[in-house]
C-alpha cells in the first residue's frame, strides 16, 4: 500500500477492537487529540482552537460548527443508521412521512451553525423543527426553525408532539427543547413572507407525485402473490422504528396523494418553480437540502432523485454539491418478483445537497 503520508496513523494512540479510531476513549480521556495524536495545544494557528474531546476548530469554517475530525467523519456520503421511535413517535406516526428529528438534527449539524436560521417548506410535522430544537442539547447549539405545512391536522399534531415531549423532560429533569415556528398555509405563499438571504439551510422532504395509485396497488398484490411474501412484518427486533413508515418504492399511503400533480413532469415542473423561489431565501453561503426516495413502478425503477435534482438545478440557481444516502438498516426486506424479477427492497433514501449557483469558492 502507498505511503499515505501518515492519513492513516490516526488508529494508533485511540483504537477500538476493529482497528479503527476510538473517539469514544479519546474524549473520555480529555487528550488534546487530533487525527490519532496527542497534539501541542500552544502550536496551533490564530484561527484555530482546540475544543476538548472534539478536536480543533477552524474558526474560519462557515458551513457548520464541527472540528477538522468531525467534518472528516460528516463527510460521508452514507447514513447508515436506524432511528429507533423517539420523540413522541406515536402521535407523529399519524403523518406516515415523518423524518426522524434525530436524522434531520444530524444534517443540520453538517451544514448549519448554531443560531443559523432552517426553513422547512413541507414541514409535515415537524422532524425538521423538532430536529433544531435537539440541537440545542445534543449538538452544537440551537438553530431557529421555520417550517411552512398546508394541512392543519400536522401543525397540531407538532404542537401537540412538543409539549407532550417538553412534559416527559421535566419529568426526567431535563431542559425542554424550544418551540420552533410553525406556520400554516401553503409555502408557496408563505415564502413571500421570508426576506431574501435569510435562511442558512432549507432543509425538506418533498411532498410525493401522485402515482396511479390502483394499478399500483394491483401490482403489488400481483407480486405479492406470485412470491414468498414479505420477510416479516417487522424488523428482527420486533420494534417498529422511527422510520418504517418512510416512503419506499413499495407502498404508497394517504399522505403521499395530496399532492395535486397529474403526472410526473407536472410534480417536476411545480417542485422546480417552487424551489427557485425557495433559493431566493437563502443566504449566498447556504446550503438546500432535500429527502427523496426513488420508487419501483410498473416493473420498473423511477429514479426520482436524479430527475428531482436535475429538475431542480434547471430551473434554480443551485448546483448540486452531493447525494447522500440514508440507509435504513432497520427496515423489512421483501421479495415482490421472486423468481422471477428482481425488485430492490428500499432499505435507503436519497438526500441531495444544492449550494447556491455562485457560492464558487468552495471545491
Ligand atoms: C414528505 S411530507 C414532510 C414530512 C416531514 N419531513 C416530517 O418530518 O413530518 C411533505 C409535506 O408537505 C406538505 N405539503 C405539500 N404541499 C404543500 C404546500 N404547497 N405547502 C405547504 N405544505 C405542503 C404535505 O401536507 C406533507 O405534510
Amino acid at each position: 500500500m502507498a505511503d499515505d503520508g501518515g492519513r492513516h496513523r490516526q488508529s494508533r494512540l485511540f483504537t477500538d477492537d476493529d482497528g479503527g479510531f476510538d473517539a469514544e476513549r479519546a474524549r473520555e480521556e480529555s487528550l488534546p487529540v487530533e487525527d490519532g495524536e496527542v497534539i501541542d495545544t500552544d502550536e496551533l494557528a490564530d484561527h484555530q482552537t482546540y475544543l476538548e474531546g472534539r478536536g480543533i476548530y477552524d474558526e474560519r469554517n462557515r458551513v457548520n460548527d464541527l472540528t477538522g475530525k468531525e467534518w472528516k467523519y460528516a463527510t460521508k456520503s452514507v447514513i447508515a443508521e436506524g432511528y429507533p421511535p423517539a420523540l413522541q413517535h406515536d402521535l407523529r406516526g399519524e403523518h406516515g412521512g415523518q423524518k426522524p428529528p434525530r436524522l434531520c438534527a444530524e444534517l443540520i449539524g453538517r451544514f448549519s451553525k448554531a443560531g443559523d436560521t432552517v426553513l422547512d417548506p413541507f414541514a409535515g410535522v415537524g422532524g425538521t423543527l423538532l430536529g433544531a430544537s435537539v440541537c440545542e442539547h445534543e449538538g452544537t447549539g440551537l438553530r431557529e426553525a421555520i417550517g411552512f405545512e398546508r394541512t392543519r391536522r400536522w401543525v397540531e399534531i407538532y404542537e401537540t408532539a412538543l409539549v407532550r415531549e417538553n412534559e416527559e423532560r421535566r419529568e426526567r429533569g431535563d431542559p425542554p427543547l424550544a418551540e420552533q415556528d410553525m406556520r400554516h398555509g401553503d409555502c408557496a405563499d408563505l415564502i413571500e413572507e421570508v426576506p431574501d438571504d435569510s435562511i442558512d439551510l432549507l432543509l425538506t422532504d418533498v411532498p410525493y407525485w401522485h402515482m396511479d395509485e390502483l394499478e399500483q396497488t394491483r401490482n403489488e398484490r400481483r407480486t405479492r402473490e406470485s412470491s414468498l411474501g414479505s420477510f416479516g412484518g417487522r424488523d428482527a427486533d420486533g420494534v417498529d422504528d422511527e422510520s418504517d413508515d418512510e416512503p419506499g418504492a413499495e407502498s404508497r399511503r394517504e399522505w403521499e396523494t395530496d399532492g395535486e400533480w397529474e403526472t410526473k413532469a407536472d410534480w417536476l415542473d411545480d417542485m422546480a418553480t417552487k424551489f427557485d423561489r425557495f433559493t431566493d431565501a437563502v443566504a449566498p453561503d447556504g446550503h438546500v437540502v432535500v429527502f427523496i426516495g426513488d420508487m419501483y413502478r410498473d416493473q420498473s425503477y423511477e429514479f426520482l432523485s436524479a430527475e428531482l435534482a436535475q429538475a431542480i438545478e434547471a430551473a434554480a440557481p443551485l448546483t448540486l454539491a452531493a447525494t447522500l444516502i440514508w440507509y435504513d438498516p432497520t427496515k423489512d426486506l421483501h421479495v415482490y418478483g421472486y423468481p422471477f424479477s428482481f425488485v430492490p427492497s428500499m432499505v435507503h433514501q436519497n438526500v441531495l445537497v444544492f449550494r447556491p449557483a455562485d457560492d464558487s469558492d468552495a471545491n
